[in-house]
């Protein structure tokens, strides 16, 4: 039988506590990973009882009461603090999610935090998206035209036409998809993954692209689209309730009816 085991050096270890003063009636624990890249420390999971009466609702608003009141070393991304701009993607209680959407009262018992998973990880909650992101600029993510447009304005779209791009434009990027998906973990340096993929069909469904052609040509390949298995583990996890495994599907079906 083969046996799998983490380098050890990868091992994560049990970490520091940490403890604010206050309300001992309105507490909640977090079990954060922690990861320093100047040190040789393995990574490691620190606790935190935080007093949670005068911090916000969200798992967000925790994170930043403990890096204000308890650690100010403790490193995530945020932005919007909305759900728009995808920055504060990470794992929580077992979901890839937005903290700055999820309510600390949605889990029960202490809320364990780790940074998306399958990733590099830059520092603590901080996932490395250099390779991601070069995927979805090899899609080219922007409008092709060829033919002139003689009118002197932008190239417009029928109200029919722009529906079909909802449930496309919504996505932030956020790339919970990607990070939940069984193929994309073995696969991500060659598999697009749900994200991008969702991407690429937004712009070849977009009726003023006129590269749709040469966007298939490149999608056909059995990497970069076909190691998506209909596994669905995208779509359940989407905190926007998009559809990536649809989208996944539509460009094969083009595909197909090319072919
Ligand atoms: S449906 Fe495809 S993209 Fe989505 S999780 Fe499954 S394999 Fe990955
Ligand atoms: S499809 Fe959903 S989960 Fe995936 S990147 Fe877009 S918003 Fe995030
Ligand atoms: S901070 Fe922007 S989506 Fe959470």
């Amino acid at each position: 039988m083969v046996e799998l085991l983490l380098p050890k050096n990868s091992k994560v270890k049990n970490g520091k506590n940490f403890k604010s003063k206050g309300n001992n009636k309105n507490r909640k624990k977090f079990l954060i990973y922690r990861y320093d890249p100047d040190s040789n420390d393995n990574p490691r999971v620190d606790n935190y009882d935080l007093d949670i009466s005068n911090s916000g609702p969200m798992v967000l608003d925790a994170l930043i009461s403990i890096k204000n009141k308890l650690d100010p070393t403790l490193t995530f991304r945020r932005s919007c603090r909305e759900g728009v701009c995808g920055s504060c993607a990470m794992n929580i209680d077992g979901t890839n999610t937005l903290a700055c959407t999820k309510y600390i009262s949605d889990v029960k018992g202490p809320i364990k935090v780790y940074p998306l998973p399958h990733m590099p990880v830059i520092k603590d909650l901080v996932p490395d998206l250099k390779g991601i992101y070069k995927q979805y600029n090899s899609i080219e993510p922007w409008l092709k035209t060829k033919t002139a447009n003689n009118e002197d304005r932008e190239r417009i779209q029928s109200p029919k036409d722009r529906e079909d791009l909802d449930g496309l434009y919504e996505c932030i990027m956020c790339f919970c998809c990607s990070t939940s998906c069984p193929s994309y973990w073995w696969n991500g340096d060659k598999y697009l993954g749900p994200a991008v993929l969702l991407q690429a069909w937004r712009w070849i469904a977009d009726s003023r692209d006129e590269a749709s052609e040469e966007r298939l040509e490149k999608l056909q390949d059995s990497f970069k689209l076909y190691r998506c298995h209909t596994i669905m583990n995208c779509t359940k996890t989407c905190p926007k309730g998009l559809n990536p495994a649809k989208a996944i599907s539509n460009i094969k079906k083009k595909i197909l009816a090319r072919n």
